[in-house]
C-alpha cells in the first residue's frame, strides 16, 4: 500500500525522505514522488516505477538547502500508475501540496463541486481533491485549513500537507491509515510506519484515528477536535539492522531462516515450566489485563478474524483452540464477516490475527465486533498498529519487522501464538489436564530448535525446486491441519513465482481437482504420519495412477513413502499440532527457490502490497 515519509528541520531533507521511501518499498507501490519548498513555491518531482527512478530524477536538482520535504510511494487505486497520478499532488493555485494513503469515498461529489467552481484537475486521483479543499480553506493558518477540511472527507486517510507559505511546518492527519511521527533532536519526521524513522530516532508517536498534528523542527503538537491532546512518544526497540537483509539475498529467505529465533523469542519471559511435574506451567500474558479469567470461563464461542496467510494460521488455530478449550471456534475472512451481519453477543470472544495490524478489513471487522459488545483479542506483530491499539487485549508476536511481502515468519508465529493462548485458556477453564499441558508447553518451547533441522535441508529443497521450476500449475493437498498448510503452500508459491497453484483438503480431491491430474501436474502432499495418514496414502495412489508428479512432506521415519513419491522432504515432526509449524518451512523454501529459479522478484511480487490498507 502507499507509503509516506516527511521530514522537517533536518539537513538534506530530500535525501532523508528518498531513503525513507526506499525503506518502505516492501509495502508495494508503482510510482513515487517527492516535494520540497523552493524560493517561495513548491518543487515536485515524480516518477512512475521504482524509487531508484525518482532518485535519478532528483539528482538533477539542487537539494542541498531544503530542511523540509515530503514523499510518497503510490499503490494505484484511483487512476493508473502514471507520473501524473503519482503524489505529491498540488492544488490548482499552487499553494497546497498533499501526500495521502487511503481512499476518499466521496471524492466524486467533492470533485464535481470544485469543478463547478472552476478548479481544474491534472490527475485522476482522489488526493488532488484534498489539496484543493485545503487551499479553499487556507488563509494563512495551515493547521486551521486542514482541520476545516477533514470533516468534509468520507473515507480513510493518512495525510501530510505542505505549503510554501508555511515552509517551517507540516500538518499530518490520520483516519484508519497508519501514521508514525519520529521526534529527534531539532527535527521531526513522519512515516507510514516506524522503519524509515529508526535510522534517525527511536522516539515515536503513533497518531491515533481522528488526530491532527502540526510538525515543526523537533516538535509535534497533536490535536483532536480542535483541542490539544498529550503526545507521549514510545521507545522503539527494533534495531535498524533487524530491518535489513542480514547477508541473505532476499528478505524472504532471511525471514524464513529467522523462524527458530523468532519462535524462541516469543516465549522468552512468557512461558515458564515448573521445576517438577506436579505443578502447572506458567503462561504470562502482559497484554491481556483487561480480560479476566472469569471472562474466559464464560466464553461461548470464538471467532478468528483474518485475511490471507493470517487466515490460514487461524484455520490451524481453530483446531488448537477447540481441542484444548472445548469452545467452538470459527475462522472467518474479516472481509466477509464485516458485511454479513454476523450473529454476535458479549460471550463471543473475537481473536483478530494480523501481521501488520493495519489490514483494513480486519480493522473494520474488529470495530464491528466491539460495537456488538464482544471483547477483541488481537494477535499482532506490529507494535502500536491500529488493531493492536483498538483491541481489548493484545498478544504481540514479537517477530520483528517482516519486510518480504510474502508472509513467512509471521505465519508460524501466529500459529504458535494461538497455541499459547489455547493452552492458557484451557488451563483457566480446566479443559486440559496437567500432564497434557506440560507436554504441550514443552513442545512449544522446543519448536524453534526443531526448525533448525528442517532449515538445514535448504540445499536439498532447492534442488527439488529446480526440477519443478517450469511447472505451469501445482496442486497442494493435505488433511486435518495439513489442509490449511496446503492452502498456505499454494498461496506462497503463486504469489512469489506466479505459477498457478491450488490448495485443497485432500478429501476434496475426488470431488473435482483430480480432473486436472496428468503427467504435467506436480502435486505436493502433506503426508505426515498420524490419524489421517492412510487416507493420504490412498490419495497419493490415486494421483500416481494418473501419472501426476508427487512431492511429499513426510515424517522422518516413514520407510514407505519414497516408493510412491517422486520427491520426498522428510521432517522430524512428531508432536501433533506443532507439525503445522514444521511443515510451513519446507513449503516456504520450495516457493522461494522455485521463484528465484524463475528470476522473480520475491520480496516485491507484482501487484501485491505488504499491508492491505484499502478494501
Ligand atoms: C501472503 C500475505 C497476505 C497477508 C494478508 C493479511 O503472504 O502476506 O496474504 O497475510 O494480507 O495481512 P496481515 O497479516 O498484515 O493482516
Amino acid at each position: 500500500m502507499c507509503g509516506i515519509v516527511a521530514a522537517i528541520g533536518i539537513p538534506n531533507a530530500v535525501g532523508v525522505v528518498l531513503d525513507g521511501l526506499a525503506s518502505l518499498e516492501y509495502r508495494g507501490y508503482d510510482s513515487a514522488g517527492v516535494a520540497w519548498p523552493e524560493n517561495g513555491a513548491l518543487r515536485i518531482v515524480r516518477a512512475a516505477g521504482r524509487v531508484s527512478e525518482l532518485k535519478s530524477k532528483v539528482e538533477t536538482c539542487d537539494t542541498t538547502t531544503p530542511e523540509t520535504a515530503m514523499g510518497h510511494t503510490r499503490w494505484a487505486t484511483h487512476g493508473p500508475p502514471l507520473e501524473r497520478n503519482a503524489h505529491p499532488h498540488v492544488s490548482a493555485d499552487g499553494r497546497i501540496s498533499v501526500v495521502h494513503n487511503g481512499i476518499i469515498d466521496n471524492y466524486a461529489t467533492l470533485k464535481e463541486r470544485l469543478t463547478k467552481k472552476g478548479v481544474s484537475f491534472k490527475s485522476d486521483t482522489d488526493t488532488e481533491i484534498v489539496a484543493n479543499l485545503v487551499a479553499e480553506q487556507f488563509t494563512g493558518d495551515l493547521l486551521q485549513a486542514v482541520e476545516a477540511t477533514l470533516p468534509l472527507l468520507d473515507g480513510t486517510y493518512a495525510l501530510v500537507v505542505m505549503s510554501p507559505q508555511c515552509p517551517d511546518m507540516l500538518i499530518v492527519a490520520r483516519k484508519s491509515s497508519p501514521l508514525a511521527i519520529g521526534l529527534g533532536d531539532g527535527f521531526t519526521l513522519a512515516a507510514s510506519d516506524a522503519v524509515p524513522l529508526i535510522p534517525h530516532t527511536r522516539k515515536v508517536v503513533f497518531l491515533e484515528d481522528g488526530q491532527v498534528a502540526a510538525l515543526t523542527a523537533g516538535r509535534c503538537e497533536v490535536r483532536r477536535d480542535g483541542q490539544a491532546v498529550p503526545c507521549i512518544p514510545a521507545e522503539i526497540t527494533w534495531s535498524a539492522e533487524a530491518a535489513m537483509k542480514n547477508g541473505y539475498p532476499h528478505y524472504m529467505l532471511k525471514e524464513i531462516h529467522e523462524q527458530p529465533v523468532t519462535l524462541e523469542a516469543m516465549f522468552r519471559n512468557r512461558l515458564r515450566l515448573p521445576r517438577t511435574d506436579d505443578a502447572d506451567p506458567e503462561f504470562m500474558l502482559d497484554g491481556l489485563e483487561n480480560l479476566s479469567d472469569d471472562y474466559f470461563r464464560g466464553v461461548s464461542r470464538i471467532v478468528l478474524l483474518a485475511q490471507g496467510t493470517a487466515y490460514h494460521a487461524c484455520m490451524v488455530g481453530r483446531n488448537l483452540l477447540e481441542r484444548t478449550t472445548h469452545i467452538p471456534a470459527y475462522p472467518e475472512y474479516a472481509a466477509d464477516f464485516r458485511y454479513r451481519d454476523p450473529i454476535l453477543d458479549p460471550s463471543v470472544l473475537v481473536i483478530a490475527v494480523t501481521q501488520s495490524g493495519e489490514t483494513m478489513d480486519t480493522l473494520h471487522a474488529v470495530r464491528l465486533a466491539r460495537e456488538a459488545g464482544c471483547n477483541v483479542l488481537a494477535v499482532v506483530n506490529v507494535v502500536g498498529s491500529s488493531i493492536a491499539r483498538e483491541a481489548d487485549g493484545v498478544f504481540y508476536l514479537n517477530c520483528g519487522p517482516e519486510i518480504g511481502v510474502a508472509s513467512t515468519k509471521a505465519f508460524t508465529a501466529m500459529i504458535a501464538g494461538l497455541y499459547f493462548l489455547a493452552l492458557r485458556l484451557g488451563q483457566v477453564r480446566g479443559t486440559i489436564n496437567r500432564q497434557e499441558l506440560l507436554r504441550r508447553a514443552r513442545d512449544l518451547l522446543g519448536v524453534g530448535a526443531r526448525l533448525n533441522g528442517i532449515l538445514a535441508s535448504d540445499p536439498y529443497i532447492r534442488a527439488i525446486a529446480n526440477r519443478y521450476r517450469n511447472a505451469a500449475n501445482f496442486l497442494f493437498l493435505g488433511r486435518g491441519t495439513g489442509w490449511p498448510l496446503a492452502l498456505e503452500g499454494a498461496l506462497k508459491l503463486k504469489e512469489v513465482s506466479y505459477i498457478h497453484a491450488e490448495g485443497y483438503d485432500a478429501a476434496e480431491m475426488k470431488h473435482g481437482p483430480i480432473a486436472l491430474v496428468d503427467e504435467n501436474m506436480p502435486v505436493l502432499f502433506i503426508a505426515l504420519q498420524g490419524r489421517r495418514y492412510d487416507k493420504i496414502i490412498g490419495n497419493i495412489q490415486e494421483v500416481r495412477a494418473r501419472k501426476g508428479k508427487i512431492i511429499a512432506i513426510a515424517s522422518h521415519d516413514d520407510r514407505e513413502i519414497d516408493k510412491l513419491a517422486d520427491d520426498v522432504i522428510y521432517i522430524r515432526a512428531d508432536s501433533g499440532i506443532m507439525n503445522s509449524i514444521c511443515c510451513a518451512v519446507p513449503l516456504q523454501l520450495l516457493a522461494y527457490h522455485i521463484a528465484t529459479a524463475r528470476g522473480c522478484d520475491v520480496d516485491k511480487p507484482k501487484n501485491l502490497a505488504k499491508s492491505v490498507t484499502v478494501e
